[in-house]
């Protein structure tokens, strides 16, 4: 199968490596989209879109440029010229998912996106095949790398957030900007993207209440570990008599769940259906092997004529409501403390006295940081999973 590339970074180079050295399956890159000139492709590379899209050779193009534009540009004009598409951009998916599905079907070609969500692990191919024969009650879990790391590293080593955010940087698991991985924009996406899968309406990612890890200090860690819990960014959603609750915060977890033993750069993933119970999926979220393999598992899966994505479907939207999913939160804040939430005291920290509140609604809690961080106060907060109600 004739396939195109666009882009040819560290995704990109792996999956053309892997395509070549897996030559049993057919998979031929025969072009590749670049911005800048990179010897070893020469001979099939192009800096003009159109070279590939009017190529009529060219069955299926691999889009691994990531953000909205001009993927979306692209991805749009690949199916309207009944191309298949592959793609790892969980940003672009989280805005578009209903138009390029319909734009998939209607061309009659197959849109597959397996790296979108924890990389290398067979989720979201999992969750639309569940979804056929279940229904989803919630899912959710550890979605990103570059924040487990650093909190992973905070609590083992004690060192503060800043400190471990920049050996994150050195050793290549954050991104210069770390904003995305950071204030929970990367997780939000990922998990917006899995609601479109298992809930078949597309959410509005914008509506997802949503805290990073940003104002995490060593202090809050120590907290943690007095406390034997485990700090993890989580992104969750759940059905509730409201609809679906979405959203994404860090969360404490007692030391036999299985969150608190990813470590490092490990991903998460599970749902809950009401018939089949809970599955979780767990090993490599990111990296250039991982995501290759995703994205070779999609082109394969697409020569053959058999993906899962060819199961996805998506009518209407939802908007995510997280005011009738509630649990207690550890919250530390320079202000004073929310007298009638706190159900128990825990002390000073150097960055202003903590408590563990009563359980609060999603939506309550959120609202109260926003509104903190922009009164300037230093404040973080956490959800306690052990005691969800
Ligand atoms: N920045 C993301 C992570 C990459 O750290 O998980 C994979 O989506």
């Amino acid at each position: 199968m004739k396939t195109a590339l666009l882009g040819y970074g560290v995704v990109g180079s792996g999956v053309h490596a892997l395509a070549e050295a897996r030559p049993e399956h057919g998979i031929t890159i025969s072009r590749v989209l670049v911005r800048r000139d990179i010897a070893p492709i020469r001979a099939i590379a192009t800096r003009d879109f159109q070279e590939i899209v009017s190529d009529p050779s060219i069955e299926t193009v691999v889009e691994v440029m990531g953000g909205e534009e001009p993927a979306l540009t692209y991805v749009k004009a690949a199916l309207a010229a009944k191309k298949h598409v592959v793609t790892a951009n969980k940003l672009m998916l989280s805005l578009h998912y209903e138009e390029l599905l319909a734009l998939a079907r209607a061309n009659g070609v197959r849109l597959a996106f397996s790296a979108a969500v924890g990389g290398g692990i067979p989720w979201l191919a999992n969750l639309l095949r569940v979804s056929r024969v279940d229904r989803i009650a919630s899912l959710g879990g550890i979605m990103n790398g570059t924040t487990n790391f650093i909190l992973t590293a905070m609590q083992q080593g004690g060192a503060d957030f800043a400190e471990t955010l920049s050996t994150a940087q050195k050793l290549g698991y954050a991104e210069a900007d770390p904003t995305a991985d950071i204030d929970g924009l990367d997780v939000r996406a990922k998990l917006a993207l899995s609601c479109d899968a298992a809930f078949a309406q597309m959410a509005d990612a914008s509506a997802i209440p949503t805290l990073g890890i940003r104002y995490i200090t060593a202090a809050d860690v120590a907290q943690f570990h007095a406390l034997g819990l485990t700090c993890r960014l989580i992104g969750k959603a759940e059905r509730t008599e409201a609809g679906v609750a979405a959203y994404v915060e860090p969360m404490l977890f007692a030391a036999d769940a299985p969150e608190a033993g990813v470590n490092g750069t490990g991903n998460i993933i599970s749902y809950c259906c009401e018939g089949l119970g809970s599955q979780s999926f767990f090993g490599l979220g990111a990296g250039q092997a991982p995501t290759a393999s995703a994205v070779m598992q999609d082109l394969i899966d697409v020569s053959c004529g058999a993906t899962p994505f060819s199961l996805a479907h998506c009518e209407g939207s939802f908007v995510p409501d997280a005011s009738k999913a509630s649990h207690p939160y550890y919250l530390r804040t320079s202000g004073a403390l929310p007298e009638g939430c706190i159900d128990r005291m825990l002390g000073q920290t150097p960055a202003g006295a903590a408590c563990i509140t009563a359980p609060m609604p999603v939506s309550a809690l959120h609202a109260l940081v926003q509104a903190r961080l922009a009164a300037q106060e230093s404040v973080f907060a956490a959800g306690l999973a052990s005691l969800e109600s």
